[in-house]
């Protein structure tokens, strides 16, 4: 999310860039193609039918990676949320600045076909085929607002980490539970073929209903799977959890310990109760607590 001082050569001041999309090769919107087809056959079951009627309506499909032009006049028409391209990562407060105007940030590149499961930042195919179809859902096209307008209170009051916990448990790693089961929301789950697999089946994993301070209150991991995922009842109730206003809330959690990654607490409704075997292989110190 972060970066740091003035927008690069060539972008403008709220940090945005033109997509270019003329600019992209044969070869690029191949990745796409490919990345998109395996992800397709996949999600239909997993993912979440907001997620799914999104990717439908946008059409991410024709003509390999997507015109914002394009989409945006869908998206527009659908939620008054538009896709902007940015360099890579943007400052904090121009991310949230943008969020809470319903523009969506997204990187312009593409990854190499030699990175197909793994890239650390995000390129075009995690931030629009990850992002972009949950924004045609008008309960979660709100909360993204409404997470853009509190980044920006929160910035002022130095409690991002917090709240950069929950965009993480629930925008990038999100489960959503329905009558047929656990289904993903979460771009970062439904962006990666793998994780997509191992959020909803692995044993290792902890599955934890979502209470919005216990999230908050849970640092994360970047750089593998993750070891809890938190799941929401709706997509309604994540927003009215956090129509409050967050002042008590960070007021509280200044004063209140952080709680070890694999941890589950006396208060926690536990769905799955992860054996933690992955992230034990894998050698992680912080497995229990
Ligand atoms: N209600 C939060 C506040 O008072 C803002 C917020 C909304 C944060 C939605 C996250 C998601 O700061
Ligand atoms: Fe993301």
């Amino acid at each position: 999310m972060s970066a740091d001082g003035f927008p690069p050569p060539g972008a403008r001041a709220d940090w945005t860039i033109d997509q270019d999309w003329a600019a992209y090769t044969p070869a690029e919107h191949q990745v796409w193609m490919t990345l998109y087809e395996r992800q397709a056959k996949l999600l239909p079951g997993r993912a979440c039918d907001a997620f799914l009627h999104g990717l439908d309506a946008l059409d991410l499909h024709r003509g390999g990676i997507p015109d914002f032009s394009r989409i945006n006049e869908e998206l527009d028409r659908l939620t008054g949320w538009r896709v902007v391209a940015v360099p890579g990562l943007v400052p904090d407060a121009m991310f949230f600045e943008h969020l809470a105007n319903r523009r969506f940030p997204a990187g312009r590149f593409i990854r190499r076909p030699e990175q197909l499961d793994y890239l650390q930042e995000p390129d075009i195919f995690h931030d629009v085929f990850g992002h972009v179809p949950m924004l045609t859902d008008p309960v979660f096209a709100d909360y993204m607002q409404a997470y853009g307008e509190g980044g920006l209170r929160a910035l002022g009051r130095g409690q991002l980490h917090n709240l950069a916990r929950l965009y993480w448990y629930t925008v990038e790693f999100g489960l959503l539970e329905t009558s047929e089961g656990l289904r993903i929301y979460g771009a970062g789950i439904v962006s990666s073929h793998a994780e997509s697999i191992f959020a909803l089946d692995d044993p290792s994993p902890n599955r934890l209903g979502f209470d919005l301070e216990r999230v908050m209150r849970t640092p994360y991991r970047i750089d593998d799977f993750q070891q809890v995922y938190f799941v929401i009842p709706s997509l309604q109730a994540l927003l009215d959890a956090t129509l409050q206003d967050f002042a008590p809330i960070y007021q509280r959690l200044s004063g209140a310990a952080d709680i070890p990654i694999a941890a589950i607490e006396a208060g926690d409704r536990v769905l799955t109760r992860g054996t933690q075997a992955y992230a034990v292989a894998k050698g992680v110190s912080q497995v229990s607590a």
